[in-house]
């Protein structure tokens, strides 16, 4: 069972909420996970998988407060008022994504925003798609065949800023 305590999830919790749902993805689709276990060893073709599950998992919304009144798009905001950027809507656009429901582990172009825009975009982006591309290696060499416990324990999704699961229970056969 994957838990972790309070303290973390509200600090360096992006990392780990992110590979939560990409390990809830994988043990629901065997068919992901062999596509994994053929290219286990091919960084170039792992990459854009990873990408793509970043894109469909985006766990982190960008807090925003206006700086003057303006209007934008019909919508009128006053100064101080707070927003949430849902990064996950943006990454669902089907202006910029084909068939953004569809999870595409070969996708060709992913401006996902994922990791923000602008002056404040992430600054470990490198770091976190390195972080889960090896752990997916090393987990998939050792546990290439693994499900969701049933049941779940209840009330594990939590949201805000940033989204996950406080738990996460998966199961593999000991043989
Ligand atoms: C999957 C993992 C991660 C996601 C989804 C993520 C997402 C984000 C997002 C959306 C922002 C922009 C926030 C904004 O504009 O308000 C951000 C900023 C930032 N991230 Fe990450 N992040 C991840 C991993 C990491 C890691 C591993 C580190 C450091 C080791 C890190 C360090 C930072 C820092 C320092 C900023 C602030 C940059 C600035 O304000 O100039 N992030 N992250």
């Amino acid at each position: 069972m994957m838990e972790w305590p309070e303290e973390s999830r509200q600090v360096m919790d992006t990392v780990t909420n992110t590979m939560a749902s990409v390990w809830r993805f994988l043990a629901t689709n065997p068919s992901a996970r062999q596509f994994f276990l053929e290219r286990m060893d091919d960084q170039e073709a792992l990459m854009p998988a990873v990408e793509e599950l970043l894109r469909i998992t985006s766990v982190a919304n960008n807090p925003r407060r206006i700086a003057k009144d303006c209007e934008f798009r019909g919508v009128k905001f006053r100064k101080n008022d707070r927003l949430l950027l849902v990064a996950t809507l943006a990454n669902r656009d089907p202006k910029v994504f084909p068939n953004p429901q569809e999870i595409d582990l070969d996708r060709e172009v992913n401006n996902h925003v994922t990791f923000g825009v602008g002056p404040h975009r992430c600054i470990g982006s490198i770091l976190a798609k390195r972080e889960i591309m090896v752990s997916l290696q090393e987990w998939m060499k050792r546990i290439p065949d693994f499900w969701l416990a049933d049941p779940q324990p209840p009330s594990t999704l939590y949201g805000g800023t940033v989204m996950g699961f406080k738990s996460l229970v998966v199961e593999w056969s000991k043989d």
